[in-house]
């Protein structure tokens, strides 16, 4: 039996918070928790609790609106300051993915044009910003899901790694968008999900929102897709991404450049999904993409019942890698799908 998709993030206006989906618990619990400070926001971005670069773009975007209802209202200057300080901690929370910045951008914007206005009025016009960026998403992914189905066939196996979910976004998702979609319409894919060390996003997350939906899944672990693409059981492989260049070369979860690698060794398309904002005409190549580097303990301890390393063991653990534009067929955003040469088709897909 197939389920209603889970959402991320929604606004409780009348209590003044965001309510996320708090995906660090999942696939056990399904827990709600309401946000009220800029703080707490900032803390779900940087745990994980909202991940996803759709998703957390539209809890900053949330989390500015709800800075601003909480500033000063009586002082135009101490509302302004709380305003642009809470977004600066907001944008401080994650470096890689450049929907954060971007919905940030759009909510400082909108402030600035409505300056003059009353103090009440500028909140009203944050908030309608954060509510338009939050329905702009949920289209976009819906017309990702329609173009990148079209460039699959009934009964392919299909490739992802890490999650690119509704729960990731705001409905429907990027990289699984055309696969619950062809779901709907009875195409029958059969989808591997890389397990996604070390924070398990495909097991948790993508595995457990396939499943709900009915979708035929099967689970691997990272080292075992060369072995499931050489076996001839994977047509396409669909990522999500966290910040494309303006030379389309790519940023998304940590493993995705060595599944591209072996996608080309194979000849399998290797196919990336994202929004438009996700594509960052400001950073000109991968090598300019900030990489985030996390905890240690994520490899070296967290999941087990005792540490699996010896204590004090060094490790390098960047939460992203960045896919190198010659490797990539095909960029699947909501206007269409962007062919080699990028820097080209990239252009021209913001411009339109
Ligand atoms: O560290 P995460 O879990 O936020 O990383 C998420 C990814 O890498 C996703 O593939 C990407 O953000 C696209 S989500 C539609």
């Amino acid at each position: 039996m197939t389920q209603e998709p889970l959402i991320p993030n929604r606004l409780d206006d009348e209590r003044g918070a965001l309510v996320i989906l708090d995906q660090t618990l999942l696939p056990a619990q399904v827990v709600y928790r309401s946000l009220y400070s800029t703080e707490e926001i900032c803390r779900a971005v940087k745990t994980l609790q909202v991940r996803g670069a759709p998703a957390i773009g539209i809890a900053a975007a949330y989390g500015a609106y709800l800075a601003a209802r909480h500033a000063p209202q009586d002082d135009r200057e101490a509302f302004f300051a709380a305003f642009y300080r809470d977004c600066e901690a907001l944008a401080a929370s994650r470096p890689t993915a450049v929907n954060l910045f971007w919905a940030l951008n759009r909510m400082r914007a909108c402030a600035a044009a409505h300056k003059a206005k009353p103090i009440h009025e500028i909140v009203a016009a944050l908030r309608r910003e954060a509510e338009s960026i939050h329905r702009e998403d949920i289209a976009q992914n819906l017309a990702i899901s329609e173009h990148g189905l079209a460039l699959l066939h009934p009964g392919d196996g299909i490739l992802t790694h890490c999650n690119a979910g509704p729960i990731a976004t705001s409905r429907y998702g990027t990289a699984l968008g055309p696969i619950l979609l062809g779901q709907e319409r009875g195409y029958g894919f059969r989808v591997f999900a890389d397990e996604t060390r070390p924070l398990l996003q495909g097991a948790r997350l993508t595995a457990f929102e396939l499943q709900r939906a009915g979708v035929d899944v099967t689970l691997i672990c990272d080292n075992m897709a060369s072995a499931v693409m050489k076996n001839g059981w994977v047509q396409a492989v669909f990522v999500g991404c966290d910040r494309v260049a303006a030379n389309g070369d790519t940023a998304n979860k940590i493993g995705t450049s060595g599944v591209a690698i072996l996608a080309r060794h194979y000849g399998i398309p290797f196919y990336v999904c994202g929004p438009t904002t996700t594509v960052d005409p400001d950073t000109p190549t991968g090598e300019q993409i900030p990489i985030e580097q996390r905890d240690p303990e994520e490899i070296r301890s967290l999941w087990y019942k005792a540490p699996m390393a010896p204590a004090g063991c060094r490790t390098y653990n960047p939460a992203f890698d960045v896919t190198d534009h010659s490797l990539i067929t095909g960029i699947v955003t909501e206007k269409g799908v962007a062919r080699p040469p990028f820097t080209r088709s990239l252009r021209e897909m913001l411009e339109k």
